[in-house]
């Protein structure tokens, strides 16, 4: 499948709950201040942004699969690109670094590669031992009411677009990968927003972006409308899967 491109700056205006997800996972990594941390996934730069002052003598290592996040990336961290490594790549692929890192962050990104083994794997390769990744994403039964209203307007209820792992199958891929000190849970936290404009746009650009990619500009608005109506309120009923392990 091809990349999803992202509509960034939509993206930054949004009251986000990866705003909270974000620094709450990075305060889980013990750092002191030299490292090399790789952000997977980093969106828009706001975790980097966060990292980079947590590495005063350390760099961030920036991936992400979409151009238009990568940019305004660029744009907000302009004056510390020394610091940050920029990489436009595809997560389903081994990572294509020089070196190894030190850590790896992860925020609200997993649940879109469909391979988590591999994923980890990949991880594992380019994290040198004793290193930590710490990461969190949808989990198992994320955004359950969400997928119900998009089987109910006859629309792919996303099986082939998203990954809500559960947590021993995580474990597992963990272990097998070459991790230890293990700590998967899954955390239900739903997201409330303002009805009407607010919570459409929400679900235009964050949720259903895979959808919408599919249909001509006019269907859009009109297809978002049709899931709100047949959800009971405007929340997002996610639930995240928290990680936490060790590279052996
Ligand atoms: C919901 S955003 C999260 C971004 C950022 N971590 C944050 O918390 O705002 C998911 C990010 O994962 C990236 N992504 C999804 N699938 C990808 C893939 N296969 N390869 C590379 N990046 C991917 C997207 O481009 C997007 O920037």
């Amino acid at each position: 499948m091809e990349l999803l491109e992202w509509d960034a700056r939509a993206y930054d205006a949004l009251p986000l709950p990866h705003k909270r997800w974000g620094p709450a996972t990075v305060a889980r990594l013990a750092l002191t201040g030299r490292e090399a941390v790789l952000d997977l996934g980093c969106g828009t730069g706001r975790d980097a942004e966060q990292l980079l002052e947590r590495l005063p003598d350390g760099r961030v290592v920036a991936v992400d699969g979409s151009q238009q996040m990568l940019e305004r990336l660029a744009e907000r961290l302009a004056d510390r690109l020394d610091r940050v490594e920029v990489v436009r790549a595809d997560l389903r692929d081994p990572l294509p670094l020089d070196a190894p890192v030190d850590a790896v962050v992860s925020v609200a990104t997993l649940h879109w590669i469909p391979d988590h083994a591999r994923l980890f794997e990949n991880v594992a390769s380019v994290l040198r031992p004793g290193g930590q990744f710490v990461a969190e994403a949808g989990g198992f039964g994320n955004i359950t009411a969400i997928r119900a209203a998009l089987t109910a307007i006859g629309a792919d209820e996303g099986a082939g677009i998203w990954n809500f792992a559960g947590v021993a199958e995580t474990r597992t891929r963990l272990e097998a990968a070459g991790f230890r000190e293990i700590e998967v849970e899954l955390v239900p936290d739903p997201a409330r927003l303002a009805a009407g404009e607010q919570f459409e746009a929400f679900l235009a650009t964050v949720v259903l972006a895979a959808h919408l990619r599919g249909l001509p500009a006019a269907e859009r608005r009109p297809f978002v409308h049709a899931v709100v109506e047949r959800l009971p309120g405007p929340v997002v009923d996610y639930v995240r899967l928290r990680i936490s392990a060790v590279r052996r």
